[in-house]
């Protein structure tokens, strides 16, 4: 049975400032969604938050791009604005950047990420969802979940995994992609992986199978609207178990708090922290970035979960590292490498502070 698995998002108000979302909201996104499974639109659905993003997953049999689930999509993220206008939340329909649906949610605001695949006898997804960071987030996890020996030792000693995996590179800046074969080509692959600023991965893929392993949402939300509407905050889809990785080889590379970019105005470093969903909230200096995860076993398309997968004692020291990483960040204040680099800021008083200082720049 072919299933489509669509996970579609977007920030349309925060409860409180930008740190969660309204439980009306949540509530809201549900009647929508229930209303469309009654109409059969729908195979199931979950929805939930992390932080102040509202994330619809969604299992239909529609393929991908399809108009008519992406509208359901739409309209639900409109219907939900009314209700944060209604509240007066903070931000309300701030990712909807254009006032009317053409087709498609891609290039509208709303991240995306989405997989048609045929149902295996058991099919086990897993769902990352993050806040206050942007789509290169998702790179080193992926490189080691698929790549890295170290991490996932199923791609040494598993038959079906020791073919490796590809992965399709997206230039954020320039919208042109590059298919990588790991792993001959990790070298090559990592002079632009290591750039998560200007290189996402989109998908990757089992070789030589072809089939569909992991997809991203690579949305630049920044670049879209031409000015400051929030970091992308992107979510992650990743298939496992069989030829896929195992579970825990997908969660691993979460035990290491790696730096992102985000956390406070979209425009700093920070560690990216993994959490059970009820903790992602991030408050501190607007964070740190937030990681969380729900696993699924997939039912004719229904989805059975979600478990919270990093409600885990195990994931705790990861929590206790991010914090002290924070700290240690925290202490640069306005200072690189915990602010991010002048082109990177998300908020800017450059060309301001620039004009004012006309003329008094000599020469040295
Ligand atoms: C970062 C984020 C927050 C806001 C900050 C200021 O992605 O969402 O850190 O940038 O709270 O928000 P505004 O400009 O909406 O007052
Ligand atoms: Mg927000
Ligand atoms: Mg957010």
């Amino acid at each position: 049975m072919k299933i489509t698995l669509s996970v579609i998002k977007a920030d349309i108000g925060g409860y409180v400032g930008h740190s969660s979302s309204h439980p009306d909201v949540l509530k809201k996104a549900r009647e929508c969604l229930e209303r469309a499974r009654k109409g059969g639109q729908l195979i199931d659905y979950h929805v939930t938050n992390c932080g102040d993003d509202l994330e619809l997953i969604l299992t239909h049999q529609q393929g991908e791009e399809n108009e008519a689930i992406h509208k359901l999509a739409w309209d639900t993220f409109l219907e939900c604005t009314d209700v944060a206008k209604a509240l007066k939340l903070h931000g309300a329909g701030q990712d909807l950047l254009s006032d009317a649906f053409s087709g498609n949610v891609k290039g509208l605001g709303p991240g995306l990420a989405e997989m048609e695949f045929e149902e295996r006898q058991a099919e086990t997804v897993i769902i990352f969802m993050a806040d206050k960071t942007s789509s290169g987030a998702w790179n080193l996890p992926l490189y080691r979940m698929f790549a890295d020996p170290f991490n996932t030792i199923g791609l040494v000693i598993a038959a079906n995994m020791h073919s490796g995996f590809s992965f399709e590179i997206h230039d954020v800046k320039h919208s042109k992609k590059v298919v990588f074969n790991a792993p001959e080509e990790i070298y090559d692959m990592l002079v632009l992986m290591g750039a998560p600023n200007r290189y996402a991965v989109k998908a990757v893929r089992h070789r030589p199978s072809d089939e569909i392993a992991a997809v991203s949402s690579t949305q630049k939300l920044s670049f879209m609207a031409g000015r400051y509407v929030g970091k992308d905050d992107p979510v992650l889809v990743v298939r496992s178990q069989g030829k896929f990785p195992a579970v825990g080889e997908i969660l691993e590379p979460f035990a290491v708090p790696h730096l992102v970019e985000g956390w406070m105005r979209g425009s700093h470093n920070g560690p990216l922290m993994p959490t059970a969903q009820p903790q992602a909230n991030p408050s501190r200096f607007d964070g740190p970035p937030r990681v969380i995860c729900c696993g699924f076993q997939l039912a004719e398309g229904m989805l059975i979960g979600p478990r919270d997968m990093f409600d885990d004692p195990a994931f705790d020291e990861a929590r206790h590292w991010a914090n002290q990483i924070a700290e240690y960040l925290r202490r640069h204040g306005p200072f690189e490498p915990h602010r991010l680099p002048l082109e990177e800021m998300e908020y800017t008083t450059m060309p301001e502070v620039m004009q004012k200082l006309e003329g008094r720049f000599l020469d040295l």
